[in-house]
């Protein structure tokens, strides 16, 4: 097995990745954009540092290694990107707002180009979980962000497979989340927006127990 370690907080953090791929000639049939980590609290509040590199993470990164490999499988004629969202991500997250909108940027990005690829030999699709039990929260620093009961990887990860099998464009796991995420968006959105409030305000609350420094990484 190949591992290449890569911060994806790098601007050239894809380009990296897809250089070492071509050197060792691994093309690449399945791309699954799993990294992230999530910011909480007051915006003012949040480090403006740690917002970038999580928008770089969740965000830049995802595209960019889209762009860079999505290519190989068009010439190959089959290929897969797995995005990993969030229930975050269908609606505005007050007290996560940059968080739960590259949530929802992945989830609609995933959503175009499921439609884009269609067809042409590529499956796109999105999961878009609830809290699974992982060290998210312990990143993050406060369990006070889990909205909802939590799962695990192994039952979001055989979701996330049966779905990318199925041709599906997104799967929210779980009854509760996957309900939810089909009622939200028939709500007017400053409504859901006001709602969500109520529900995110928690993490307002110090949580000392979780707080856990940003990890230290090396380039590759
Ligand atoms: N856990 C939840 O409740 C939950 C719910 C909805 C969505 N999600 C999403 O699920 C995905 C995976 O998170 P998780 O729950 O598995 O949390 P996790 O246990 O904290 O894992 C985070 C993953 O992201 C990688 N990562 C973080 N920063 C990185 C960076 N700068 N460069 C490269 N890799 C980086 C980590 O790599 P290392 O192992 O090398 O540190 C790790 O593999 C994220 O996109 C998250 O937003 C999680």
């Amino acid at each position: 097995m190949t591992r290449l370690v890569q911060d994806l907080t790098a601007p050239d953090a894809a380009r990296r990745i897809a250089d070492a791929l071509i050197e060792r000639r691994i093309s690449v049939g399945v791309l699954v954009n799993n990294a992230g980590f999530g910011t909480c609290g007051r915006f003012e509040e949040i480090d403006a540092r740690r917002e970038h590199d999580q928008l770089m993470v969740n965000v830049v990164a995802l595209v960019d290694l889209t762009h860079a490999l999505l290519p190989g499988m068009l010439a190959q004629g089959s290929g897969a990107v797995l995005n990993v969202g969030s229930t975050a991500g269908y609606q505005p997250g007050p007290y996560f707002a940059a968080y739960s909108a590259a949530k929802t940027f992945v989830l609609n990005f995933s959503l175009a180009l499921h439609q884009e690829y269609r067809g042409r030999g590529i499956r796109v699709t999105a999961v878009c979980p609830g809290p699974v039990e992982t060290a998210f929260f312990e990143t993050l620093g406060t369990r006070r962000a889990a909205i909802g009961s939590f799962t695990t990887p192994e039952r979001v990860v055989r979701a996330a497979l049966r779905a990318l099998a199925a041709g599906r464009a997104y799967v929210t796991p779980g009854l509760g989340n996957a309900l939810s995420a089909q009622l939200t968006p028939r709500r007017p959105r400053t409504l859901v927006a006001a709602i969500a409030k109520r529900v995110t305000r928690g993490v307002l609350v110090p949580d000392t127990d979780h707080a856990a420094p940003a990890p230290e990484r090396t380039a590759a």
